[in-house]
């Protein structure tokens, strides 16, 4: 396949153009653009006795490779400066796949007390019961206790850099030292910091784990997950979660993820500006009771923020009106701009209230456990627009006199 990086050399060019030209193909009857290859299978040679029937670099079947997979592995690697990239089906397809890779029978893990919840899902039950996994949950900001937390038999840790949903901020490089002289491998989610804003391989991380059914896509219509990494260390993910496990993208999402992906520098920076802005509107408001933005100065890691990442602080901010959990579902029932829906990195802003029945809540601040914690995806609407779409909402909360 002739991609654009045979033309430009994606590692001499800067992130918007990467994002633009990595991983595109002109070998479609010199489409500039890649179409979508639907076909599931493809034809065999004569002689099909050296087909490497669970070959990952054949064009053999989907579950194997494919056209539209491959183009966006190049870009994703190409904007994370990864050696190699594997797209899968889901952001849980690839953080399973980073287990199910380096976790056994035995192994330990050191894993945030914050996170996505199928996150916990995974490590406090699925894993431990059925496959004798052990995990201890800790707050990974912390880095002496991830340090305390290290037995002789673990082998992985693993955070995301900016957590879901409190927006808690972990030290990549200083994890990365705890994991290596611990003989143990560092995994991040960086579904919250693209490229753009972190590369966390870039500080030490083993890999680099994204949904990028968020941010990456962008316009909140598809699926997907992707690992990146060392050659070495992705090969036998695409071999076993993808080929054998069958955590493999379809092709039309591959496809609407590479075109989503063009844009995303630029959406970044745009996501980046408005949730400052928006953070320090709420942060500044009488019925705001906390406001969590790792760009704010108030921020617990705001320093680790600043010295870690490329271009502000991301699009995400947890916060909570004045008030109980009723008061939290009453402001948002009048937003009217601001639609009320899971997921985030969408073109739309998003805001969620996070259930206080999941288990990892009890490590949330507490002032969220009280009053309940909602979750803002600050999207690509006019920031103007969104401000005064809080503002308004804000307006029916009743101050104390
Ligand atoms: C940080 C993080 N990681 C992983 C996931 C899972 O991604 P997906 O829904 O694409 O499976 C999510 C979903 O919200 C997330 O927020």
């Amino acid at each position: 396949m002739t991609t654009s990086p045979d033309r430009h050399d994606p590692h001499s060019l800067n992130g918007q153009s990467i994002a633009v030209h990595a991983g595109n193909s002109n070998d479609f009857g010199g489409a500039i653009r890649t179409p979508i290859v639907m076909a599931n299978s493809y034809l065999l040679p004569d002689d099909p006795t050296t087909v490497n029937w669970s070959g990952t670099d054949v064009a053999l079947y989907t579950r194997n490779s494919g056209v539209n997979q491959l183009g966006l592995q190049v870009k994703l690697a190409a904007l994370e400066g990864a050696e190699d990239a594997v797209a899968l089906a889901s952001g849980v397809a690839a953080l399973h796949a980073v287990f199910f890779a380096t976790l056994k029978t035995g192994d330990h893990a050191i894993v945030s007390d914050i996170g996505y919840v199928a996150l916990r899902r995974l490590l406090e039950d699925l894993l431990p019961r059925r496959y004798g996994v052990q995990a201890t949950f800790v707050d990974t900001s912390d880095v002496q206790a991830v340090a305390a937390a290290i037995r002789p038999n673990t082998r992985l840790i693993h955070t995301e850099v900016i957590a879901n949903p409190t927006t808690r901020v972990a030290d990549i490089a200083a994890l990365a030292g705890i994991a290596h002289e611990a003989g143990a491998l560092l995994s991040v989610d960086s579904t919250f910091t693209p490229p753009g804003v972190f590369r966390p391989l870039e500080h030490g991380a083993d890999y680099v784990v994204h949904s990028m059914t968020k941010y990456i896509n962008g316009h909140g219509d598809a699926m997907g997950g992707a690992v990146l990494g060392s050659h070495a260390l992705i090969q036998p993910i695409r071999s076993d979660a993808m080929v054998d496990v069958g955590g493999v993208i379809s092709p039309f999402n591959a496809w609407l993820i590479m075109r989503g992906a063009v844009t995303l520098p630029l959406r970044l920076r745009q996501h980046v500006t408005t949730a400052q802005r928006i953070a320090e509107f709420l942060a500044a408001h009488p019925a705001v009771a906390r406001v969590d933005y790792p760009g704010l100065d108030s921020h617990p890691q705001h320093a680790v923020a600043e010295r870690q990442f490329e271009h502000g602080a991301g699009g995400m901010i947890a916060f909570a009106v004045i008030g109980g959990p009723d008061d939290q579902n009453a402001f948002v029932a009048r937003l009217k701009l601001i639609t009320s829906a899971v997921s985030l990195g969408h073109d739309e802003s998003l805001i969620v209230q996070v259930s206080r029945d999941e288990p990892h809540t009890v490590n949330f601040p507490p002032l969220y456990q009280d009053s309940g914690l909602l979750r803002l995806s600050v999207g690509l609407e006019d920031a103007d627009d969104l401000i005064a779409d809080l503002a308004q909402a804000l307006n029916g909360i009743a101050l104390a006199e």
